[in-house]
């Protein structure tokens, strides 16, 4: 009955339409018995068949989140290449593009990188280990015009263009299905080692990336409040 209902819309942008719809209360997890019961296995169905939701923005930023624990489900090559084709049309301070991307899926180097983002006695990061991919964004020199500008200025613009590209590229990873977590804490000189990153280069940040696992909860956010954080006219 699922799949000839499924069928029967043979128009893909009416399913889109359906996704964009009911797929923000389908991420704040509301009871199977509070959604249309045919468009909840509709969901499945389409899960299933790896076909990705296109979502809307405010849907995307509501289900990106941290993801900590990772099943073993491999991550399809075709949706890593448009994570990273995101990251790469992030904007960057003078269009420098400070960045590259190591993308390590491959063991024992994978389990040796993730094992550089924790300590025995640091609890934090064990979780890595489980993700089958870890991005490395490696810091690459901005062009000159940047450089002398934040000499000029005394402001860092490579760091924050690390940080717009990661959020591409966890955006695209959100919309694919996939879970991500960023990574800040690590042993840098350890992983520079294990991937051969030259020494005048540094890391800006690493990214988990896999799928979480099975009712893996999805987060109410916790944020400051908009009287905290935003101030009209003045300081
Ligand atoms: C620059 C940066 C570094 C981070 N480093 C870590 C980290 O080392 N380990 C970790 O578990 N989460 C890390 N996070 C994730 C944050 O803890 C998380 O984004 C924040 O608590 C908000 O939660 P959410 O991502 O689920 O919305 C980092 C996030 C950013 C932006």
């Amino acid at each position: 009955m699922v799949e000839s209902y499924a069928s029967d819309i043979s128009d893909k942008k009416l399913i889109i339409h359906f996704c964009n719809r009911y797929l923000h209360t389908y991420f704040l997890c509301i009871s199977e018995t509070r959604i249309h019961k045919e468009f909840y296995y509709l969901l499945k169905l389409i899960s299933k068949k790896n076909t990705c939701f296109y979502m809307m923005f405010k849907e995307l930023i509501l289900a990106r989140q941290s993801v900590r624990r990772y099943s073993e489900t491999p991550v399809e090559s075709e949706k890593l290449n448009q994570c990273l084709e995101a990251a790469r049309l992030a904007p960057s301070a003078s269009n420098s593009q400070p960045w590259s991307f190591i993308v390590v899926d491959q063991d024992p180097l994978r389990t040796e990188v993730a094992k550089a983002t924790f300590s025995d006695i640091k609890l934090i990061n064990k979780f890595t280990v489980q993700a089958p991919v870890m991005i490395v964004i490696v810091m690459e020199k901005a062009k000159l015009i940047t450089r002398l500008a934040m000499m000029v200025k005394k402001k860092e613009w490579p760091l924050i263009d690390i940080g717009i590209t990661a959020e591409h590229f966890c955006l695209q990873a959100t919309e694919l299905g996939l879970g991500t977590c960023m990574i800040g804490w690590f042993e840098e000189d350890k992983i520079k080692n294990l991937l051969q990153i030259p020494s005048d280069k540094s890391i800006g940040l690493l990214i988990s990336v896999g799928y979480a696992i099975e009712g893996y909860p999805q987060r109410a956010k916790i944020r400051k409040s908009m009287e905290e954080i935003v101030r009209h006219n003045r300081y």
